[in-house]
């Protein structure tokens, strides 16, 4: 079981949607990979529908450098889990994690992501789902509450009731969005609960840590927990799992790498190139001359003019 395997503290790449997808994630697998990738969440409904399906699978299209990873789904059909779980396995997952968190106001609409805090009978329900119909250990990300703080003593015990493999708590509400500091003071009382409700579920910290030295730092202080996850730390060092500083032109060799993939990436799967353009901020930053040679490849079209400006 990947979760018993992993050495702690151990550090996962958080996912990301339109940003961990499996080019970025081989870009960081080049740069120093973590100890475990999970996939951008895909949509349990979207599986389970005919048109949906293929969609679906190209979200969990996965690189050999990937492994070990988890595939993180959501939505709030507890058959359609079911469904979508089965397929996992044989698509070369270690587990499946269930995204009880997002707070995208499209996807709370539906009653998933961090919708779910508020009808904990039908993530139960989907959490047993997802368990009964695959062997995959099945893990769950989500936050301390829907608005207030103190929610997490109600929502964090009905999880750990379950006994997932493992949960990641991102220490904020789904109000507080990513616009305060994370709850680190809350980590002794999480610690806690799971030491009381379900000893063996890993807990894995998430919220604001930038990258390695800064987990360790973390670990330090809190041991019993088992490992962190860094979002955010990676657009600022793609060397984030490393404790490694890049030069400018590791950084360019980095964007080269993204390109490429992205490139052969293309021949096969039908993308555009605007989205692209997001990823340009983590590799031209910081250096002389780097906001304009960033503007500068704001106004490219495709891959050729990119690297022709980059020359
Ligand atoms: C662009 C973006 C996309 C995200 N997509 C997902 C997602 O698909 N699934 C998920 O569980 N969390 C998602 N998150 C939340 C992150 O996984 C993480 O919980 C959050 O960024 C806090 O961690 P950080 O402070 O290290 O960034 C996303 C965050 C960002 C910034």
């Amino acid at each position: 079981m990947i979760w018993d395997e992993l050495k702690r503290p151990f550090l996962i790449l958080a996912p990301m949607e339109g940003v961990t997808d499996v080019i970025f994630r081989q870009v960081v697998a080049k740069a120093g990979r973590p100890d475990l990738f999970f996939t951008e969440f895909t949509n349990v409904s979207s599986y389970a529908s005919e048109k949906g399906r293929a969609n679906a699978l190209e979200r969990l299209e996965i690189a050999p450098s990937d492994a070990p990873i988890i595939a993180q789904i959501w939505g709030k059909e507890p058959a359609h889990f079911a469904e979508t779980v089965k397929a996992l396995k044989s698509l070369g997952f270690a587990g499946v994690d269930l995204n009880f968190g997002c707070p995208d106001k499209n996807v709370n609409k539906t009653g998933g992501g961090a919708a779910m805090i508020k009808t904990p009978e039908l993530a139960v329900e989907c959490f047993r789902n997802a368990c009964k119909n695959t062997d995959l250990p099945v893990s769950v990300k989500t936050r301390l509450g829907w608005s207030q703080i103190d929610e997490y003593k109600e929502w964090l015990p009905v999880l750990l009731n379950e006994h997932p493999a493992a949960l990641t708590v991102h220490l904020r509400t789904k109000k507080e969005m990513s616009k305060v500091p994370a709850h680190y003071e809350l980590i002794p009382e999480i610690i806690k609960l799971r030491d009381e409700l379900s000893p063996k579920t890993k807990l894995i910290i998430n919220g604001d840590i930038k990258d390695k030295e800064h987990a360790l730092e973390l670990y330090k202080k809190y041991p019993e927990v088992d490992g962190f996850m860094i979002g955010r730390g990676v657009f600022q060092n793609p060397y984030c799992f490393t404790g490694y500083i890049p030069t400018k032109g590791e950084l360019m060799d980095l964007l080269f790498l993204h390109l490429d993939l992205y490139e052969e990436y293309s021949k096969t799967h039908k993308v555009s190139f605007e989205p692209l353009k997001h990823f340009f901020k983590i590799y031209i930053n910081g250096f002389p001359g780097a906001s304009d040679l960033r503007a500068r490849l704001m106004d490219t079209h495709s891959i050729k003019e990119a690297r022709d400006v980059l020359r």
